[in-house]
């Protein structure tokens, strides 16, 4: 398992010219020396991408995505085309158009392509054409009275299952050993003869997440069964919870969007279809795994659940809220009136009043406040209590002291309790994250550190002895982006002894936020020369914001202390980091 090595990159950037990679994806205007098109990722008109011949970069002056040559063709393969290579591959495929060839054999290319793809494949269209023949009369009604027209038929490639084992025999017809046919779970043996699964249903192919059929969910249309859907079993390429219904089709929706909608139904996938609401995936009824979790999180940090109406759907409601709970993504929820499905609900009440839905979700702490309320009764002060004691872990969990203010006003106006109690009730953990917050909210405070780190960035970047100065003198900036920054110059400067900018980009990889924070802060017009004493005041600003850190620490300590003896201690250890600062 050999990869394409760091000095490998470095070569093949220096072979090829951005402008060419570039200008294959997108238009390009020469306007002096840069060159300049419409930025692919994000919504825009305009020509607000700029692509340097001197710099071997690329940089969107509206959404600030920006890097070099690879980080613009992998961007531009997942963000874009809604694929999903990693860095090698995009450097691969720069390599390849200069016809440089390299290696990035991983697991994943030498794997041989298991035949049971094909087998897919091949059902699927022989249950799409069976379902236009004449015996699929009666099937295509029933579609037809779902309001499932042609269009929807093609894209969703629904077919429909014979009532004797033609597929099984035309399986076997083309060579495919019976082995393979058995274990794709369409055919079963019976007497030494080849069965089909399936019989007499509406077939609804079921898709891995690049888009191959991989297994199928059968569903009864002429009441001749009672289960109503009859899905594959696991096989090799199909295990239902680590897959999600039209991921590979949502996949550009959702990041154009930049928002995904979670059903738990395929018909309520294809319904939202045909009202033109393409970001949706489905969990097939099932509870949503941690793999469907970290799917869902891939495809946006903004994750709506639209479950069914009912009962059931509420209950799967919480459950998805619990496994997505510690992914950091921003969860909101739609329940549906009436107890319908999302398909239900969009052919009985309109696409007018689904999209209004879509368009209000509830933040998953009103939705959490009205969920906890059932079965209580606020007019018991006990059951109010008790809403309390349940509403509290909630709040807590809100870093910001903002919205966490603003979120207890709401609980104290919908229980009669006042603010104040709530607040003493609550024990917020986080102090850390609430000073570094209360300091941002200083906008003079934060800009003057904001400055003196990228000034501080910017010499480091163009002057090798400042890294090690850094290194030795300061190795912290306020801000996370920043710091990691400075942190990879420092290794990068310790692993090669010499730092250049568009190396370290190559060095940096596929770390998108570092790169875009990189390109900017070397993109700044600030003089190439400079002064000393300028980067010591700089060093010495950033130094404050750590004993403003600290003291803020303790003055929170010194606000919850009740021993005078250590509330003596504290203070003056408050009193000396003054000292020290005005030194
Ligand atoms: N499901 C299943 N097996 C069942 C019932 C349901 O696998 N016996 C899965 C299906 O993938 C279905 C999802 O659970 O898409 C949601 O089930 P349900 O709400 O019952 O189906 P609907 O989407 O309402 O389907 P229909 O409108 O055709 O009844
Ligand atoms: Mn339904």
């Amino acid at each position: 398992m050999s990869k394409v090595s760091y000095e490998e990159i470095l070569s093949i950037q220096r072979k090829v010219n951005i402008v060419d990679i570039v200008s294959d994806y997108v238009k390009l205007t020469q306007k002096g020396r840069n060159y300049f098109g419409v930025c692919p990722f994000h919504d825009d008109h305009n020509p607000s991408m700029s692509v340097s011949t001197d710099k071997q970069m690329f940089k969107c002056f509206v959404c600030g995505v920006s890097g070099n040559v690879f980080n613009f063709v992998m961007n531009y393969h997942n963000d874009v085309l809604g694929e999903d290579i990693n860095y090698y591959e995009a450097v691969k495929k720069v390599a390849d158009k200069i016809g440089v060839s390299i290696d990035i054999a991983s697991k994943k290319d030498v794997k041989i392509k298991s035949p049971l793809y094909d087998i897919y494949e091949l059902s699927v269209m022989f249950y799409q054409n069976y379902l236009n023949t004449g015996s699929g009369k009666i099937a295509k009604k029933y579609l037809n009275e779902r309001k499932i027209d042609e269009d929807v038929i093609k894209t969703f490639q629904i077919g429909l299952s014979t009532n004797n084992n033609e597929l099984s025999k035309l399986l076997k017809e083309k060579n495919y050993s019976e082995n393979d046919i058995i274990s794709s779970g369409i055919s079963i043996s019976k007497n030494n003869e080849l069965i089909d699964i399936y019989h007499n249903r509406i077939m609804f192919p079921l898709y891995d997440l690049n888009g191959s059929p991989v297994g199928f969910s059968g569903r009864i249309y002429d009441g001749s069964s009672d289960s109503k859907y009859v899905n594959t079993k696991e096989t090799d390429i199909f295990k239902k919870g680590n897959l999600l219904y039209n991921y590979h089709n949502a996949n550009v929706y959702a990041r154009k969007q930049k928002e995904i909608i979670v059903v738990e139904g395929f018909m309520d996938v294809i319904r939202l279809y045909t009202i033109g609401v393409k970001n949706v995936i489905a969990t097939m009824g099932t509870a949503v795994t941690k793999t469907q979790a970290s799917l869902m999180k891939r495809l946006s940090y903004n994750i709506i659940l639209m479950f069914d109406g009912d009962e059931a759907g509420s209950k799967a409601t919480m459950s998805a809220i619990e496994e997505l709970k510690d992914m950091d993504v921003n969860i909101k929820i739609v329940r549906l009136e009436d107890n319908l499905d999302p398909d239900e609900y969009i052919l009985t009440k309109g696409k007018d009043k689904m999209l209004y839905h879509l368009s209000h979700p509830t933040s998953l702490l009103s939705y959490k406040m009205e969920k906890y309320k059932e079965g209580l009764d606020f007019n018991e002060s006990e059951d109010i209590s008790k809403y309390i004691n349940l509403i509290k872990s909630e709040l807590e969990k809100i870093d910001d002291d903002i919205v966490r203010d603003l979120e207890i006003k709401k609980v104290s106006k919908f229980t009669g309790v006042s603010e104040e109690i709530i607040n003493s009730k609550l024990d917020i953990k986080n102090k850390d994250v609430k000073i570094v917050k209360s300091l941002k909210e200083d906008k003079t405070k934060l800009d003057k550190y904001q400055k003196a780190s990228k000034y501080i960035l910017f010499y480091m970047i163009r002057h090798n002895n400042l890294i090690d100065y850094y290194y030795n003198n300061l190795s912290f900036l306020p801000n996370t982006v920043d710091r990691a920054l400075a942190n990879e110059i420092v290794l990068f400067y310790k692993k090669y002894n010499s730092f250049n900018f568009n190396d370290f980009i190559v060095y940096l990889k596929d770390k998108k936020e570092l790169i875009k924070r990189a390109v900017y802060i070397n993109d700044l017009n600030y003089k190439d020369e400079y002064l000393m004493e300028d980067i010591d005041s700089y060093f010495k600003v950033i130094k404050e914001f750590l004993n403003e850190l600290k003291i803020n620490k303790l003055k929170n300590e010194l606000k919850n202390e009740k021993n005078e003896i250590i509330r003596k201690e504290i203070a003056r250890k408050i009193v000396s980091i003054k000292m020290k600062e005005n030194k």
